[in-house]
């Protein structure tokens, strides 16, 4: 079960699984990517069958679906109390600390992950992995003045860094910035390098998520697992 429509068919599951945690009146995050298109898409229908519910959005993107499927979006610059928010991820490990970013929305995603009660991170369940990093670059996001230095100074730490690229041209994010795509073989203390990195000037925000998710909820052929914070998976 690895071929891309079958990863799918596990995105879809995991998404229709979190919006079951959404509920009438709420605020909702939605973050950015292919699994939460299914979960844009599937509140969508509840929406038009009558929940009322309001989305922040972490992209155009998804700003995008959201409106078109019919969810009430609000203002950017807005405050938000976000009951919920429900976004993907590259990469979770057992404490359910995350590698995002993949998409470059990491920093609208951090942002609106602050400002949630929940984060429910929906995946398929071969983004499980025992430990951060290997093949999954890490991304970060960097001021474009002086970002040479910036990447020296991430290399300093270990990381082998890269620009990131997309149709021969630098990639910009939403917000003007760049992403630096960092590997480390092993990430074995996210929290300590998630500190570290943004104690480097021109570093903006990385893509290590520590400590913040709430629930996992991951598609497998069998149906989904649900972890909460704090426990064991499979003990839930
Ligand atoms: C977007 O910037 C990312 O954080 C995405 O949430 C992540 O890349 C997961 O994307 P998919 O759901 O498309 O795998």
């Amino acid at each position: 079960m690895n071929s891309p429509s079958d990863i799918d068919t596990l995105k879809r599951r995991a998404a229709a699984a979190a919006v079951e945690y959404v509920h009438d009146g709420y605020l909702v995050g939605l973050g950015t990517g292919s699994t939460v298109g299914h979960v844009v898409r599937a509140l969508g229908e509840r929406v038009r069958a009558g929940l009322r519910i309001k989305g922040v959005p972490t992209s155009q993107e998804t700003a995008e679906l959201a409106k078109s499927t019919g969810i009430p979006l609000l203002p950017d610059q807005d405050a938000w109390p976000i009951d919920v928010t429900i976004d993907g991820a590259d990469q979770v490990d057992p404490q359910l600390n995350l590698i995002k970013g993949g998409g470059g929305a990491l920093l609208r995603e951090k942002i609106v992950a602050a400002a949630s009660k929940q984060l429910i991170i929906v995946v398929d369940a071969t983004k499980r992995v025992p430990v951060l990093g290997g093949p999954c670059p890490l991304p970060i996001e960097v001021v474009r003045f002086g970002w040479p230095n910036t990447a020296r100074r991430i290399e300093a730490l270990g990381g082998k860094v890269a620009l990131r690229e997309r149709d021969g041209r630098v990639f910009t994010t939403e917000s003007g910035h760049y992403i630096l795509d960092c590997r480390w073989d092993r990430i074995e203390d996210p929290a300590a390098l998630e500190m570290q990195l943004n104690r480097i000037p021109g570093v903006v925000e990385s893509g290590l998520f520590v400590g913040r998710t709430t629930i996992l909820i991951a598609g497998t052929p069998q149906g989904v697992e649900v972890q909460k914070a704090g426990r064991q998976r499979g003990s839930v």
